[in-house]
């Protein structure tokens, strides 16, 4: 019988699950899940993209939308996260990332979970929005009652924007809250909940994915030292050494559809309603596409990992999310040159929707 994802065991740790669904059941029922789980590589990809898959639980933000809107949407956020405003960004989480670590510096011991990498995100998105800086400490705590990329619910969120919405509207500045405030999609401004939604996201993907994302990165480098010492020799490594994490260690493992029309996913038709989980998991670790697969190698030549999706819906952040992941390691190596994981501690990914260690303890060095 095909394992489920419903279990402690999946929840610990999910990878042999995966090896099991990838080798024997590449498109299974999981009853319990209420989902078809999708393992290999190419038909994980292929779901990803796939038009009449749409982004599950339902919601206001970008993964939600489709067609013509969704591309109007994007259109509007992109420029926030390209170009000029992306290497404005960047700088400021240079900046940001000097700070903590020196900080972290002067401790004897550190972790660099809550005082690293929860942080340093979160503030570079609340600078993209142009929201006051302190409320990234407001992200951290909304992430941890559940906002993601797909947003959700957030009474706080709502209030906490309303007066930063009322003034943008009335005296837009150079920020990327004001440039959706001001905009227009068919000819009608956002609504102050398209406004939220879309905010939230971007907050979700810098508090939660980006924040576990860079935990697992700087646990892959700590827990690899020879990996560490390749790349603080060669510095130029550091965004190959990103991916090789985000492949091999995804914060999103588990990524829900629902197809809106009967559609074929892993060569199988499936009916309209079916919840489809492709598992950007288990495709990082597919030995059809990646050689020694549970390894983690900056050196890697076969890289493509499907961490920040692919198709139409490809994450908008991916770029910003690497200049973190390097402007922060940078700092760290920087202001921590001997840093080690603390005695007797070993970094513990948890969580299946979204994974990564939640306590990284070190040694400044
Ligand atoms: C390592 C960090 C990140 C990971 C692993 C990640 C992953 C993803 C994934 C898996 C998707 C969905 C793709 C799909 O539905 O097919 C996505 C979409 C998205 N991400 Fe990220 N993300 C990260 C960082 C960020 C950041 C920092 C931001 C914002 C500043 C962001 C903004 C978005 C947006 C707006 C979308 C929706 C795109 C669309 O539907 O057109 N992400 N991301």
């Amino acid at each position: 019988m095909a394992p489920s994802l419903v279990s402690l065991t999946a929840a610990r740790d999910p990878y042999p699950v995966f090896r099991v669904l990838r080798e024997r059941y590449p498109l299974v029922r999981d009853e319990l899940l209420g989902a078809w789980l999708v393992s290999r590589y190419e038909d994980v990809r292929d779901a990803l993209a796939r038009p009449w898959l749409v982004a599950l639980p339902p919601g206001r933000t970008l993964s939600h939308m489709e067609g013509a809107t969704h591309r109007a949407h994007r259109a509007l956020l992109e420029p926030g996260l390209r170009g000029d405003a992306l290497a404005a960004l960047a700088a400021g989480a240079a900046r940001t990332a000097h700070v903590l670590a020196h900080r972290i510096a002067a401790r004897r011991e550190a972790d660099l979970v809550a005082e690293f990498c929860r942080w340093l995100p979160a503030a570079a998105v609340v600078t993209a929005l142009g929201l006051p800086p302190e409320d990234a400490a407001y992200v951290q705590r909304w992430c941890r009652g559940g906002l993601t990329h797909l947003a959700g619910h957030h009474d706080e969120l709502d209030a906490r924007l309303r007066p930063h919405l009322v003034r943008r509207r009335a005296h837009p500045r150079d920020d990327l809250l004001s440039v959706l405030c001001a905009a227009e999609v068919g000819g009608r401004p956002l609504s102050d909940g398209t406004v939220t939604g879309l905010v939230g996201a971007l907050l979700g993907g810098g508090g939660d994915a980006t924040a576990l994302a860079l935990a697992s990165f700087l646990a892959n480098l700590l827990a690899h030292p020879d990996q560490l010492a390749l790349v603080r020799e060669r510095p130029e490594l550091i965004p190959a050494a990103w991916a090789e994490s985000l492949r091999r260690d995804p914060p999103a493992p588990v990524v829900l559809r629902r197809a809106v029309r009967p559609v074929t996913v892993a060569g199988t038709p499936l009916p309209a309603g079916a919840v489809v989980a492709c598992l950007v998991g288990a495709a990082g670790r597919d030995p059809a596409r990646f050689a020694e697969p549970d390894r983690y190698d900056v050196l890697r030549t076969d890289p493509g990992h499907l961490a920040t999706g692919t198709g139409r819906h490809a994450c908008l952040g991916a770029e910003l999310a690497c200049h973190i992941a390097e402007y922060g390691l940078r700092a760290l190596l920087d202001a921590l040159p001997g840093m080690v994981l603390a005695p007797g501690f070993g970094p513990e990914p948890r969580g299946l929707l979204t994974r990564g260690p939640r306590t990284l303890l070190v040694r400044p060095g």
